[in-house]
């Protein structure tokens, strides 16, 4: 009976340890797992740091930017303008008095074009884009020449499209045009201090449409640094004019001045002209859009008469 007692208390009290050892196990590998948990977070945490650091050091560095002239976010009541010492190409050319260069630099203005024609613009852009377009990321189209990209090459979207081109561009497309590249003509005379009717439109004059798809030709390739006089011997001054706005349709694909003394960019914004002399002091290139699509107008003014070009007008 004794034993038998002493038995049943024996197995009573181990069932008690058993409980109590289950709940220390229990209780061991709630701290266990909370531990886990909070070391995951810690460790979501520091990698979440790390990768902004390493965008931030990438944004600002990794593309070597020096400074920004002008952002995305501001808009520019007045133009601002930053003079830099004219190259010597323009010696290489005949001078135009009241034309060529004299004093050389770079200009942004938000106040010549407004958001709604940048608008009208882009979807005109579109319209006509939507007929062909480049297989890589960058595709173009010349209302002047008709030249439209259309998968590796180019076809003349006027004769290509005959009839349909009435569907797709209005002759009010064509007066806004005409308008704001005059505007644009007026803004370059008037901050580098020439005779407005002296200045030419030139070619190429054209349309911009560019995405994150990998070049296919080399005509995909905008990219690369370059002196528009030097590309284009008729050019003296270059102007753009942003058609959407960096950091919401497209992101990279800002402008970047080349100095000795740092890059500087501008962030394209719709409506956003810049505006620049077109000789080595204003080495420039475009860094690839990474997502979204950034569309923009060239818009190139020369000195020579000879190799002016006309509005471009509806078949
Ligand atoms: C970029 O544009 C081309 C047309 O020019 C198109 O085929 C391609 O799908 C686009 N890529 C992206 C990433 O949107
Ligand atoms: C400007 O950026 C380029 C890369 O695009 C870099 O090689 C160059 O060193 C930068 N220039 C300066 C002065 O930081």
């Amino acid at each position: 009976m004794v034993a038998q007692r002493r038995g049943n208390l024996k197995v009573n009290g181990s069932a008690a340890i058993e409980k109590k050892i289950k709940r220390a196990n229990a209780q061991r590998q709630a701290s266990a797992r909370k531990r886990t948990v909070v070391g995951t977070v810690l460790w979501c945490a520091a990698v979440t740091v790390c990768a902004a650091l390493g965008w931030w050091y990438y944004v600002t560095t990794g593309e070597h930017i020096t400074e920004t002239l002008v952002s995305r976010r501001e808009l520019l009541q007045q133009p601002k303008v930053f003079s830099v010492p004219c190259s010597e190409d323009y010696d290489n050319y005949k001078r135009f008095p009241g034309c060529t260069p004299q004093s050389c630099g770079r200009a942004v203005t938000d106040t010549v074009v407004t958001r709604e024609e940048a608008s009208a613009l882009k979807q005109l852009a579109e319209r006509g884009l939507s007929l062909g377009g480049s297989e890589g990321g960058a595709s173009i189209l010349d209302l002047h020449s008709g030249a439209l990209s259309m998968g590796k090459q180019f076809v003349n979207i006027y004769k290509y499209s005959g009839e349909q081109i009435k569907d797709v561009f209005s002759k009010e497309d064509f007066d806004l045009y005409k308008d704001v590249r005059g505007r644009i003509q007026g803004m370059i005379a008037e901050t580098f201090g020439l005779d407005p009717s002296r200045l030419y439109l030139t070619k190429p004059t054209f349309f911009s449409r560019i995405n994150s798809t990998d070049a296919k030709t080399a005509h995909d390739e905008y990219w690369h640094p370059h002196i528009d006089k030097v590309t284009y011997g008729s050019f003296d001054y270059t102007s753009l004019l942003y058609l959407s706005d960096f950091g919401t349709d497209f992101g990279g694909g800002r402008f970047i001045f080349m100095d000795a003394t740092g890059n500087r960019t501008v962030e394209p914004r719709a409506g956003r002209v810049s505006f620049f002399t077109s000789g080595s002091e204003n080495l420039h290139r475009v860094e690839k859009v990474t997502w979204g699509t950034r569309y923009a107008i060239t818009v190139s003014f020369t000195c020579d008469s000879d190799h002016a070009i006309d509005n471009p007008t509806l078949p």
